[in-house]
């Protein structure tokens, strides 16, 4: 008796994981620094839904860098009333790098959203992200590859809670608000303060981009789910949602990666199959080669939009199949770890979530994390929106790093929390599930 109503409870877990956030990230201008208008990005939209062979929800998702319109300084982005043409669920960005002057304008444009679109555009947000790689652009290795400027933890905590004062009281008033980094920050243990303030954690995680570790094609999914599972170690229970990844189809080698659509299927297949449905993701990308191809490319449709990817994006003959065996090992390695001192002591200062404290052995994090992972930063480069953009020379809203002018975001307003809560709930989903049968 007690056993089937546990599965049943479980059940009832699993299935509200599949309504997870799944999308796209989409920037504010085409690589020539073209403004997209709102016809643009229902064109995107529209070609994202309909994708053939889609795998998980599909792609209903879009996230935002920024709220501001490109080619003004604060008038709204025109993907929300885009996206409320088209049923399209957005994570708000709100660019941080550029300083007071440009949240305010952020803030501006954001106030402006939700009084010319009220409840429609609540209805739509998954969430909000303060910043995207603002920490990571003021570490060494952001210094390093010339990603300054960024922002220091406080400035965010800041701007976090500005956001938080402008959407009180309004139809996204339950917007989960957060920030997106690289997983480098997120076990910097001086940024604790910017965990403290998020309601959910953002990772972008390339490990194409990371040159100082083997990054084959074969071990890519490695790298991947390490620097998943040292964040989900850092949250302190927080869901961490996966804000970018990608693997280009086309450009230059980095270190062991080459760009290949054999191989950008392969880390499709073997990094975003598992995740699709059941984690918060938004992909990198659906396309960033209009109206030129950039090296390296991570569209998975070319230079013209088509509802036809470059590969088979099914996740059909996908080995091994998604979610079980997967799922199941990438939850226990969720667990917190005691492998980096700022692992720890994140664990130790937050509040500790039922499934962190519950979860395995900490042995199974650092088992899994090539040990140089977590203490050697330089690991992480920059990141495809980072490099295609500033490469691109695609910056407007007054002189913002080009990378704030991506922007899409998602949203979904039922339950804002609901799918990240999944992410981890998931997890431990499965672990008991898994229990469970062994006990029966
Ligand atoms: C850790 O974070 C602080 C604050 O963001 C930053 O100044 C420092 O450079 C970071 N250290 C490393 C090794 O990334």
């Amino acid at each position: 008796m007690h056993s089937s109503c546990s599965l049943m409870a479980l059940a009832a877990t699993f299935s509200t994981t599949l309504a997870a956030f799944q999308g796209f990230n989409y920037g504010s201008t085409f690589n020539n620094g073209a403004a997209k208008v709102q016809s643009d990005f229902e064109a995107e939209f529209k070609t994202a839904q309909g994708l053939v062979g889609a795998p998980g929800g599909g792609f209903t998702s879009a996230r935002l860098y920024t709220t501001v319109q490109a080619g003004t300084s604060n008038q709204p982005i025109a993907a929300i009333p885009a996206a409320i043409a088209t049923k399209t669920s957005l994570l708000l960005g709100i660019w941080c790098s550029a300083g007071d002057g440009i949240v305010d304008n952020e803030l501006a444009a954001l106030r402006s959203a939700i009084t010319k679109y009220g409840a429609d555009f609540g209805s739509l947000v998954a969430g909000i992200s303060v910043g995207s790689e603002d920490l990571y652009r003021n570490s060494p290795t952001g210094i390093l590859n010339k990603e300054n400027p960024g922002k220091d933890p406080a400035d965010i905590v800041r701007y976090i809670k500005l956001v938080r004062d402008a959407i009180a009281g309004t139809p996204l008033a339950n917007a989960p608000v957060g920030h997106v980094d690289t997983w480098t920050a997120w076990v910097n243990g001086s940024n604790q303060a910017v965990i403290d303030a998020s309601d959910w954690l953002g990772v972008d995680a390339y490990p194409y981009f990371q040159d100082t570790q083997t990054n084959t094609i074969e071990n890519s999914k490695d790298l991947f789910n390490a620097a998943f599972d040292a964040t989900k170690a850092a949250a302190g229970g927080k869901p961490v949602w996966v804000t970018e990844t990608g693997y280009p189809v086309s450009g230059k080698t980095v270190g062991l990666a080459v760009p290949s659509l054999q191989n950008a299927k392969t880390y499709w297949d073997q990094v975003g199959c598992p995740l699709f449905g059941s984690t918060n993701i938004w992909w990198y990308t659906l396309q960033d080669a209009a109206p030129a191809t950039p090296n390296p490319s991570f569209g998975i449709i070319g230079s013209s939009l088509t509802t036809t990817p470059l590969y088979d994006i099914s996740c059909n003959n996908v080995n091994p199949p998604p979610p079980s065996s997967t799922s199941a090992s990438s939850s226990s390695s969720s667990t917190p770890s005691s492998s980096s001192s700022q692992v720890s002591s994140s664990s130790t200062k937050e509040p500790a979530g039922s499934i962190t404290s519950s979860g395995p052995s900490s042995s199974l994090v650092s088992s899994t994390l090539p040990t140089t992972l977590v203490t050697d930063t330089t690991v992480v480069q920059p990141t495809p929106t980072g490099n295609v953009v500033s490469g691109s020379g695609s910056g407007s809203n007054g002189g913002v790093t080009t990378t704030g002018t991506s922007s899409p975001s998602a949203a979904t307003g039922t339950h804002p929390n609901g799918g990240a809560v999944a992410s981890g709930s998931m997890s431990a989903a499965f672990a008991a599930v898994m229990v469970a049968i062994l006990v029966l």
